[in-house]
């Protein structure tokens, strides 16, 4: 679970361990923590320990090449950064550095509906196009005039959540007092908070505003995370069924992505609709507790539709050697949601950079010693089984 704090972070992990020490604990405990008793989040990470792969020599591997294309633009390597909520609360300004650093890595940024940044101030910092991400609010004008905003601030990709129709039940919310309008509860934040004086100076002061930017006018008060939560539950649509997915694609016009299929009947009605991928995901383990990890479910996914949409995954990658395993599995390319974020909040920008450096030269490794040289060769034929 990550090395010593007197030493130089290396990998996901070691950023965890960063995050945990400069962020309140009810804030860690959001960006960190799954649905229930976390069965689901462990399997997510356990199963990729559990892929082995082939060791393949004397291949001529002098040249390695990790770009791909991810919805029709060219990437570095075939990893994209998740739509996280509350990204600013975690470092400051978090989703307009996080911009910067993905465009400078070659890869895509997506933007939560519930970033603290809102798609102008993304769009000023990136300067390019980046993803957006949505989940379906029962107000459609709102739901409109947010996807009018992401089309004009130059977003070409549409990330849409399908798995949150409720909220996932994730009791260290309940443990830490951040569900708890009580006075204990209220008294215990106050003593998170009062821990982590550098997190006070540098993001809760000097990174306001803590709105949820994109929906400036809709949710009160976003920095209280409480009410954050009333407005999920009072504006999350759990009504919405394929049909609104068609509502959407006829909406849309640039590309369009469904995250959380788990299942291949799922992934076959989202063919049937006309969408352009899926993003074979459980919430990163935060939704339903004990439904199978994103990358056992991965290859009957890609099998079924891989060939009609672009197929990725999330949940558990925590390497570059994972970004491997999940496209040698039928992936197209991975979302990283905790890595980012733990590096961001840890270490800053910097951090991240070093942290997606790290995942592609692991990427180059895992491939120049299974002895492929291009991502298009990274093929199931490589797992060890
Ligand atoms: C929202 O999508 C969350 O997982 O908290």
């Amino acid at each position: 679970m990550g090395q010593p704090l007197d030493l130089l972070p290396a990998t996901a992990l070691d950023y965890r361990m960063r995050a945990q020490q400069r962020l309140p604990r009810f804030l860690f405990d959001y960006i960190d923590g799954g649905a229930n008793d976390e069965l689901t989040l462990a399997a997510n990470v356990a199963d990729f320990g559990k892929i082995r792969l082939k060791q393949r020599v004397l291949r001529d591997v002098s040249r390695i090449d990790t770009s791909s294309t991810l919805a029709a633009k060219p990437v570095s390597m075939p990893v994209v950064l998740a739509p996280i909520g509350l990204a600013g609360m975690m470092a400051r300004r978090a989703e307009a550095q996080a911009v910067r650093v993905a465009n400078a890595a070659g890869l895509p940024f997506t933007l939560s509906t519930v970033g603290i940044c809102s798609l102008a101030e993304v769009q000023a910092a990136a300067g390019k196009p980046f993803w957006f991400q949505l989940y379906m609010i029962r107000d459609r004008i709102a739901v409109k005039s947010l996807l009018e905003r992401a089309l004009a601030a130059g977003c070409a990709t549409l990330v849409f959540t399908v798995d949150l129709p409720v909220a996932g039940m994730r009791h260290r919310d309940t443990r830490n007092g951040m569900l708890t309008g009580s006075l204990r509860g209220k008294l215990g934040k106050v003593r998170q908070l009062a821990a982590r004086p550098g997190w006070i100076a540098d993001v809760a002061l000097g990174g306001k505003p803590h709105t949820f930017g994109s929906l400036a006018g809709l949710v009160p008060n976003a920095s209280d995370l409480n009410s954050f939560k009333a407005w999920i539950d009072a504006q999350f649509d759990p009504s919405v069924t394929w049909t609104d997915i068609e509502w959407l694609r006829a909406n849309w016009p640039g590309k369009l992505l469904l995250k959380g299929i788990l299942e291949v009947d799922d992934a076959l009605a989202a063919a049937a609709v006309g969408v352009d991928g899926v993003i074979v995901s459980n919430h990163g383990g935060r939704q339903l507790d004990s439904v199978a990890s994103t990358i056992s479910k991965l290859p009957a996914i890609a099998s079924a539709v891989g060939e009609r949409l672009e197929v990725y995954m999330d949940g558990g990658v925590r390497s570059g050697v994972d970004v491997f395993k999940a496209i040698a599995l039928g992936a197209r390319g991975v979302l990283i949601g905790r890595p980012w974020i733990w590096a961001m909040a840890g270490a800053g920008a910097s951090g991240l950079q070093d942290l997606l450096a790290t995942f592609k030269r692991e990427l180059e490794v895992a491939m120049s010693l299974t002895g492929v040289s291009r991502v298009s060769d990274i093929r199931q034929d490589l797992i060890d089984s």
